[in-house]
């Protein structure tokens, strides 16, 4: 199993160019089971997790061109995939796929849409929580379908069609929203979801599926309203920036200083994050290539932050802000309100020395001079790559282990920070 081995004490200069966001490019591979003309999205990440979507999706008959490099690419370039779902041969999607990436349950939304079917594995819990999938159900039984679960299974059947209905959500879900999305395209009739998800993953799955021939206003908003069409067309897309590779890298820089220019970022994608940088202490400056991001001197200043849905801190970058707040100059609070059990990062950053006292779904953070580098290991993406962040400034050889988990999410960790200065090697086998 391959690791990363960091000598932590480097300083961050230079450019990270941003990849393509893998929470968007998941739901639009996905938006492809909707129409049998060819979807062509730009800027996917090259990620296990979009290659383990792509098995996925040739499990139900879709065909799926990546596009090579042309001449002029830049080596970072998102690939280019080819989306083709002309004949769906098989509307279940099976335990041994589903188990292994949560997202591809949401395959459930257009296979019941177009085939007016589908047998999905039910996703089961994971590292950060139980992840439950009542609202997704509840959305697609506003819509008409009918659904029972059977042996792990949930099967779903709307054999005149899915109608369009009005959908509230109790609680905010990015899952629950791309399901209900995708589901009333091609429903009959119009559907408002009100408590929608307002993430810019949203608005890029709701963009291209506008471009795809779909009638969707609102997205962004807490309002969406769909107005069914009978079909939709093939177009091209490309995928918006990864919010989250950006704010972990801006929290990098803030952790070890230096300057780093964060190519192809879109501030307005994490204004909250960037403000919370700027009150630890750190300089952002929006510019035309992206974000520039500074520290230089001054220490780290504690802060206090609760995560929150889009427009507020997100809980993708809890883990690496606590990190940043183990060097802090006092006692910071961190407080995930999105899932239960998100801390499993905590256990790992004392490793490295850092004292972190958790009370519920607080975590208080009190700053300590040095961190000295570990043997480390972490159960899910975002933890894993706070102890990067970490070992980044320990003293000393910092190993992280199980890197499976980064690599589902982060395109080339190790040589975008290297090319930056960090001591930073994949360690295969
Ligand atoms: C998406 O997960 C992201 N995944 C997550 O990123 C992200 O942490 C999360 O949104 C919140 O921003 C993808 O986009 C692929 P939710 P999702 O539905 O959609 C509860 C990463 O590291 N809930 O918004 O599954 C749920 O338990 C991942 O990239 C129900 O109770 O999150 C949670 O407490 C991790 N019932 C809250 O809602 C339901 O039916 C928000 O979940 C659905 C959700």
């Amino acid at each position: 199993m391959d690791r990363i081995r960091i000598v932590g004490g480097s300083k961050l200069n230079g450019t990270i160019p941003i990849s393509g966001a893998k929470n968007a490019a998941l739901p639009l591979m996905i938006a492809g089971l909707l129409t049998d003309e060819t979807l062509i999205l730009d800027n996917v990440p090259r990620l296990a997790d979009v290659a383990q979507l792509q098995r996925i999706l040739g499990n139900h008959g879709v065909d799926i061109m990546s596009a090579g490099k042309r001449p002029g690419d830049h080596e970072y370039q998102g690939q280019t995939l080819h989306i083709s779902a002309a004949n769906i041969i098989d509307t279940t999607a099976p335990y041994e796929l589903v188990s292994k990436m949560r997202a591809s349950f949401w395959v459930i939304a257009p296979l019941l849409a177009r085939m007016h079917e589908a047998k999905v594995s039910l996703p089961g819990g994971c590292a950060i929580g139980t992840r439950p999938v009542d609202l997704l159900i509840m959305a697609l039984e506003k819509l008409g379908a009918e659904l029972t679960i059977d042996g792990g299974y949930v099967i779903a059947k709307a054999p005149g069609g899915l109608k369009g209905a009005d959908i509230d959500f109790a609680k905010v879900t990015v899952s629950g929203t791309h399901v209900a999305l995708m589901a009333a395209t091609l429903a009959k009739g119009t559907t408002v979801i009100n408590n929608a998800a307002c993430e810019p993953e949203i608005v890029d799955v709701a963009d291209c599926l506008n471009k795809m021939g779909a009638r969707i206003s609102g997205a962004g908003t807490p309002t969406i309203t769909i107005e069914g069409v009978a079909k939709l067309n093939g177009t091209r897309h490309t995928v918006l920036p990864d919010r989250i590779e950006t704010g972990t890298y801006a929290m990098a820089v803030a952790m070890t200083g230096g300057d780093v220019q964060l190519s192809g970022a879109r501030p307005e994608l994490l204004q909250s994050a960037l403000d919370v940088l700027v009150e630890a202490g750190a300089t952002v400056t929006p510019n035309n290539d992206g974000i520039r991001i500074s520290r230089n001197g001054a220490g780290i200043k504690p802060v206090n932050v609760s995560t929150a849905p889009f427009p507020g801190f997100p809980t993708d970058l809890q883990a690496q802000l606590m990190a940043l707040m183990t060097t802090a100059t006092g006692s910071s609070h961190i407080t995930e309100t999105i899932f239960e059990n998100r801390f499993m990062h905590v256990q790992e950053l004392a490793r490295f020395g850092a004292r972190i006292h958790l009370d519920g779904e607080t975590a208080t953070i009190d700053g300590t001079a040095k961190l000295r580098g570990a043997p480390v290991m972490a159960t899910d993406l975002r933890a894993s790559v706070s102890l990067v962040i970490a070992g980044l400034v320990a003293e000393g050889e910092t190993m992280v282990n199980r890197i499976y988990h980064l690599d589902r999410g982060f395109e080339r960790l190790e040589e975008k920070l290297s090319a930056c200065g960090a001591t930073i090697e994949r360690i295969s086998g």
